[in-house]
């Protein structure tokens, strides 16, 4: 029996190594999830703004900040706008974007949104339909790998989105490239959420309960799982600790500010399915888990327990010195501090950095 779990585990190294970089794993992954996946990741489908899923917390401190950014560049004059949504899925943060953005009375939208899985890239499109027909907004989505040198123009690009584990899927190898690339482009403030080291587990294309079995290969960053209905998944994702995104991000930004997402909520919510009613929580304990999250959100201690980190960053102006990122950090209130490995990685990654115009 030991054998036999043995040898399995074996095998799946040896899949794991054949497979790793395997970008159409991760676009099957996605696409057969079909629509269950935009139920599971963001909640309600004819009401994308109610913010009820399963990582709500998140969704409703996510739309904060970008609604904020829109609303700044508005009160700055602003009246036309460029956004880059990438690993978009099924579209639902650009389709909130651009519905903002054009209720907040911006007359020129242009908006792109990529992603390697093209069924929901369909999806995606279908659904953004109307939004794109509305006068002065240019809206697509379209088929495509981040790892790829982007077709926008350097610094064309007002606000860049990249969210919720788009980067755990992008091997450790290829991410300074793709934030020098998102670095070239954009002009404005990049928003990133990446899955934190420290979350409880995840199958990513659906909710964890929809798995007979998961099996997560933390040397190799490769997921296997089989789901309820038999299908079987596989596929390359790394989890990421704040103080490796922050240096790896401190290369190509000034960081604006990194903080966990729902360190509370989601271990506290009350499982349906389990838990008696009573133990549901009420509004005035989710108030109180509201409170937790604002005061440990940017802790060290804490930071890598949350399901999510949020890194809110602009690009470094062409040619400015990187500094030690300890120093980078433009939110005074930001609290981590990273270790002398993590600022070594820092250091070493610069000379990507001159690498950013050439073909990846
Ligand atoms: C967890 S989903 C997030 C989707 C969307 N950003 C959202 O928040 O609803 C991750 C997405 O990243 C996409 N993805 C992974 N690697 C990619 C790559 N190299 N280029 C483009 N998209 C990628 C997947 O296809 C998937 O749609």
């Amino acid at each position: 029996m030991a054998k036999n779990v043995t040898a399995r585990i074996r095998n799946r190294q040896i899949v794991s190594r054949l497979h790793a970089g395997d970008e159409h794993a991760i676009a099957a992954a996605y696409n057969q999830a079909g629509d269950k996946y935009e139920a599971y990741a963001d909640g309600d489908l004819q009401d994308p703004n109610s913010f009820q899923g399963q990582y709500a917390y998140g969704d409703r401190r996510i739309w904060a900040v970008l609604d904020d950014k829109l609303r700044t560049l508005c009160s700055k004059g602003a009246r036309s706008i460029r956004i880059l949504d990438l690993g978009c899925g099924p579209g639902t943060w650009l389709c909130r974007l651009v519905t903002r953005a054009w209720a907040l009375g911006f007359t020129s939208i242009t908006a792109r949104g990529i992603d390697i899985a093209d069924e929901q890239v369909r999806r995606a499109q279908t659904r953004s339909r109307n939004l794109a027909a509305l006068g002065g907004v240019s809206l697509d989505f379209e088929i495509g790998d981040i790892c790829t040198r982007l077709p926008e123009a350097d610094e064309s690009i007002d606000l860049c989105v990249c969210l919720y584990g788009v980067l755990n899927h992008i091997p450790r190898d290829r991410l300074p490239r793709v934030l020098a690339e998102v670095a070239r482009v954009t002009c404005g403030d990049f928003v990133t959420a990446v899955r934190a080291v420290g979350s409880t587990p995840t199958i990513f294309v659906d909710a964890v309960e929809e798995a007979r079995w998961f099996w997560y290969d933390r040397r190799a960053s490769r997921l296997e799982a089989e789901l309820q209905n038999g299908r079987r998944i596989s596929f390359d994702f790394r989890l990421f600790g704040a103080a490796e995104l922050k240096a790896l991000a401190a290369a190509y930004f000034e960081l604006k500010d990194l903080r966990g997402l729902d360190l509370f909520h989601g271990r506290f919510a009350g499982d349906r399915r389990w838990n008696p009613p009573s133990s549901v929580v009420s509004a005035q304990f989710a108030g109180e888990l509201e409170r937790l999250e604002e005061l440990y959100c940017r802790d060290a201690e804490f930071v890598d327990h949350a399901t999510h980190l949020l890194l809110e960053a602009a690009p470094r102006k062409r040619g400015a010195a990187v500094d030690n990122p300890k120093m980078t950090c433009v939110n005074s209130t930001l609290r981590l501090r990273l270790s002398d490995r993590c600022a070594h990685a820092a250091s070493a990654s610069p000379p990507e950095a001159r690498d950013v115009n050439r073909q990846p």
